[in-house]
């Protein structure tokens, strides 16, 4: 196994065990027996997994259609989906696709003459999205397992990909850059949000706990634009921009336990939060990346 296929397999066993865990709460809080609603780690403020999915940038609207599982097993840290202008009949690509929140959002959009793809490496992931596509009675969802660096899908038939807080992850994301481009038909165009970090401590990127949690594993804005546009797509910008205070930084990291957003680390004890948020407040951002494949 290869240096980034042990990063993968350490990544996809932190989003099964965070997918499992938001599951059993789920199911404990309707039999009544959850202590909270609310995440309680390391003494982080307490956020909701609504609130979470709001600050990821859902309107209340978007997510009460859904199935409630799509919602509180959602780890994204922005919503593709919203400013993506999805049409009738295009075929749409989620990178990492989780659950299926942004599966279900796009299939909406795409209507039954279109069809939206979700990759995800995590059995336990695929399982939900799979179940949650089929509780929304949506015919026009697919998800495959694969991994995002060798995309199990056929050159140039994508017309949009997505992708919320995943290629963070990716321990080679510029493989990642070049199989997005392969796919997009020309003129096809990409919709991404993700997690940025200006500048990364040694520690941190040291940090194991950290890189589940979407923090060790993030590169500069700059150098994400410049992989996207290496990878030979034009017109590349980010559209919105979230640099998380204090606050919202606490209570993302903080929410790990609860699997809000970016959840896949184990708990971080009170002190590694401290440090993180003290540390690495002001640098760490949420950002959508907009472009297109060219025409010609
Ligand atoms: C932070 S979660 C985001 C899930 C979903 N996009 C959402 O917004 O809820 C990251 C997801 O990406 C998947 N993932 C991470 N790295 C991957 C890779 N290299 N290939 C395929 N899937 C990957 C994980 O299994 C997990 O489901």
């Amino acid at each position: 196994m290869s240096k980034a296929d042990d990063v993968r397999k350490m990544v996809s066993e932190s989003y099964s065990a965070a997918v499992k865990a938001a599951l059993a709460r789920r199911k404990a809080k309707q039999a009544k027996s959850a202590p909270s609603k609310s995440c309680c780690c390391g003494g982080a403020p307490k956020i909701s997994e609504q609130s979470l999915a709001e600050l990821a940038g859902y309107s209340r609207e978007a997510l009460a259609g859904l199935p409630p599982d799509a919602v509180t097993s959602s780890f994204g840290c922005g919503n593709p989906v919203a400013l993506a202008a999805i049409r009738e009949g295009d075929t749409v690509l989620d990178l990492g696709s989780g659950a299926g929140i942004d599966l279900l959002l796009a299939a909406r959009l795409a209507g039954p003459s279109g069809r939206v793809i979700g990759v995800d490496m995590t059995p336990a992931m695929i399982e939900r999205a799979r179940a949650n596509a089929e509780k929304a009675g949506l015919k026009n969802v697919e998800v495959r397992q694969g991994i995002i660096e060798d995309l199990p899908v056929e050159s140039g038939t994508v017309d949009l990909v997505i992708s919320n807080c995943v290629i963070n992850l990716s321990p080679e994301k510029n493989r990642v850059f070049a199989e997005l481009a392969r796919v997009l038909k020309p003129g096809g165009r990409i919709s991404i949000s993700d997690i940025c970090a200006e500048m990364m401590p040694d520690w941190a990127i040291q940090a194991g706990h950290l890189y589940s949690a979407c923090i060790s594993g993030a590169i500069p804005e700059a150098a994400y634009i410049q992989g996207l546009v290496e990878a030979g797509l034009e017109d590349v910008k980010v559209t919105d921009r979230l640099v998380y205070d204090a606050q919202q930084l606490s209570g993302l990291l903080g929410s790990v336990e609860s699997g809000g957003c970016c959840g896949g680390s184990s708990a971080l004890t009170p002190a590694q939060l401290e440090r993180a948020v003290s540390e690495l407040v002001g640098t760490i951002a949420s950002l959508r990346f907009v472009g297109m494949k060219p025409v010609v």
